[in-house]
């Protein structure tokens, strides 16, 4: 199965993203976590992009497509796309590339959340430095403080999650990915999910949402 989860900052896209790509045994394929590892490593794609993620600004789509093209040539069996696409034209050249490869994009889930909302949640998420596992010192925080539960890692804040970095990223979001709502609606299986419940309740109506794909192909 071929999976996006379209949704605005903070809106819960990584956190439903980790379950369900385990929950079906998809590839999950979440851009942002690409870029910060490539970041990490200091590679000479994180020198191209590090400035981008630190202003809260999208990364030129012709970088992002063919990190994605790359990433989905590995996949044998389905995937799941976290924060990507996130402009028309990498939408269409996603299309294309399906295409191409006579594939196909099973449903498109959007995750609604009420913008005024993810300003706190953000600016509250820690994320572990080892596994990636995501908290949230209000909704989900650690055993300990400052650990991950699963494997001991520090707990630390992403750069841009500055209260400034925020709001830039949620303009971006209004200008550059909401039009996709209206894209993906009129041409793909589409389901919208309401991102302001409890983490567990959102899981359950995404998994529903899913296993009725599941039983439609
Ligand atoms: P990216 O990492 O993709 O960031 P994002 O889309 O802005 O989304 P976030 O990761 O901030 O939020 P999320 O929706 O995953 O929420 P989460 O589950 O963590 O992108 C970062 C940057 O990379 C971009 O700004 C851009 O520069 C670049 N980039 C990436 N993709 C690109 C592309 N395609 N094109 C161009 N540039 C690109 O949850 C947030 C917090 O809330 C957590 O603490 C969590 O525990 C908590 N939480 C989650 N759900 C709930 C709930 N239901 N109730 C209460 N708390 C909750």
């Amino acid at each position: 199965m071929n999976l996006i989860l379209l949704g605005c900052p903070g809106a819960g896209k990584g956190t439903q993203s980790k379950l369900l790509a385990q929950r079906y045994g998809l590839a999950h394929i979440a851009t942002g976590d690409l870029f910060r590892a490539q970041i990490a490593q200091k590679t000479a794609l994180g020198q191209k992009v590090e400035s981008y993620l630190k202003s809260g600004t999208l990364v030129p789509d012709s970088i992002v497509v063919e990190m994605v093209a790359g990433k989905l040539g590995e996949c044998s069996s389905g995937w799941l796309l976290d924060g990507f696409p996130r402009t028309l034209e990498q939408a269409q050249a996603l299309d294309k590339m399906l295409k191409s490869e006579g594939k196909t994009i099973d449903m498109v889930l959007y995750l609604n959340m009420d913008e005024k909302a993810v300003l706190a949640r953000m600016t509250t998420r820690r994320s572990c430095a080892s596994c990636g596992e995501l908290y949230n010192t209000i909704s989900k925080p650690p055993t300990t403080e400052g650990k991950c539960d699963k494997c001991g890692g520090e707990l630390k804040q992403r750069d841009d999650d500055q209260e400034t970095t925020v709001k830039k990223r949620l303009m971006v979001y209004e200008d550059l990915t909401r039009p996709l709502i209206a894209y993906y609606r009129s041409e793909h299986a589409f389901n919208e999910v309401n991102g302001n419940q409890p983490m567990e309740k959102v899981t359950g109506e995404l998994v529903a949402f899913v296993d009725q794909a599941k039983v439609a192909r």
